[in-house]
């Protein structure tokens, strides 16, 4: 006589443990695919411009800073005679089209005969590269330059003392100069503009003040949560709620975490900083025009009201 099975199995079991498997593996991977997009880079054209400036190679002949120099050799009728070249700053060039004309030509009209009796020179890049990208280098060269015009740090340009937080290009100047004291482009970015490593973060970096990567972190530009964010080095938002425990995860295992600036603010100067960050994010990713347009604001004293 045949016994009965000790654990009667249900008779679909069969088909059922499949369906599940596979119920299993498409959720897996729907959430393997949405936090692949999640992780999708958002790259302003300084950041980009950065990465460009390195892979197309700028560097063999042009120092990172004026400190560092770079062999070249000029004929002066038979002579060849010593001569560095300069680095992307040493020019002082804030005009988009100058330095669009040498990345395009590898040498502007009004260059060319000096240019010819250079030891190296320089190569076009116009068939390398292309307009949007040499618009990022561009950017990227106008943003970088800031640092030293501008300084850093203790050296950064004075803050004028106000009571209300200024508004339009007011609060552009004296935004910037506090970020620069305070070091926010440190990690954030020259003007915000993001792209600065950090092993272990959410997208491999520390984003800037524009964009969907400031709009999540900020609870989309909630004042509050800015203000929170500098308090603590932390966002309240982004770590409660449904998905906060991997925001957390991310934040606590991250290489560089953000400093909390509580007491090393003053509250103006958090106000200040708050309506900064959230006129950068209206404005959004800069381009090199945009950035052109700001320096001569930063360069004067006073902006005008
Ligand atoms: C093979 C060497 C070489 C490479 C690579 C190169 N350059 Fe140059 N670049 C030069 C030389 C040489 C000059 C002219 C320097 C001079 O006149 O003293 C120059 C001049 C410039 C100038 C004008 C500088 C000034 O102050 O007058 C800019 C801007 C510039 N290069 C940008 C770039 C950028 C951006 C890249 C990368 C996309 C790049 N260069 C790659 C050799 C190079
Ligand atoms: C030592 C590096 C560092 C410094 C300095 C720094 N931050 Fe951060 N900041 C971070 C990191 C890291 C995050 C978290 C980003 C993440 O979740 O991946 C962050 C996040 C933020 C956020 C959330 C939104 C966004 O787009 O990143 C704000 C707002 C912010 N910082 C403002 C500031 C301000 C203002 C200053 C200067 C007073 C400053 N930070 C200085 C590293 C820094």
């Amino acid at each position: 006589m045949e016994k009965p099975p000790l654990t009667a199995a249900p008779k679909n079991a069969g088909r059922i443990l499949p369906i599940i498997l596979v119920l299993l593996l498409v959720l897996g991977l729907g959430g393997t695919i949405l936090l692949q997009i999640e992780k999708q880079p958002e790259l302003a054209p300084v950041g980009r411009g950065a990465k460009l400036a390195e892979s197309a190679g700028c560097f063999a002949c042009h120092g990172r800073g004026d400190g560092e120099k770079r062999f070249n050799l000029r004929r002066r009728e038979d002579q060849w005679a010593a001569k560095n070249n300069p680095s992307l700053w040493e020019g002082d060039i804030t005009k988009v089209d100058e330095l669009v004309e040498w990345i395009t030509n590898g040498v502007t009209a009004d260059e060319v005969e000096k240019h010819k009796r250079l030891f190296i020179k320089m190569p076009a890049y116009k068939d390398r590269l292309k307009s949007d990208e040499i618009d990022a280098i561009a950017a990227w060269v106008l943003a970088e330059g800031l640092k030293s015009s501008q300084g850093v740090g203790s050296s950064a340009k004075p803050i004028e003392e106000t009571h209300q937080s200024p508004m339009g290009d007011r609060l552009l100047v004296q935004g910037d100069r506090l970020s620069r004291k305070y070091g926010c482009y440190q990690c954030h970015g020259e003007l915000g503009q993001g792209g600065v490593a950090n092993p272990a973060s959410f997208k491999g970096y520390i984003p800037g003040f524009f964009g969907q990567d400031f709009r999540k972190l900020t609870a989309n530009g909630d004042r509050t949560e800015i203000l929170h964010w500098i308090d603590h080095g932390r966002g309240a938002a982004v770590e409660s709620g449904l998905l906060g425990g991997i925001a957390k995860k991310y934040l606590d295992g991250q290489a560089i975490p953000m400093p909390g600036y509580r007491d090393q603010l003053t509250a103006p100067e958090k106000e200040l900083l708050a309506d900064y960050l959230l006129l950068l994010n209206q404005t959004g990713p800069l381009s090199a025009k945009a950035i052109q347009r700001i320096i001569p604001l930063l360069e004067s004293e006073k902006a005008s009201p």
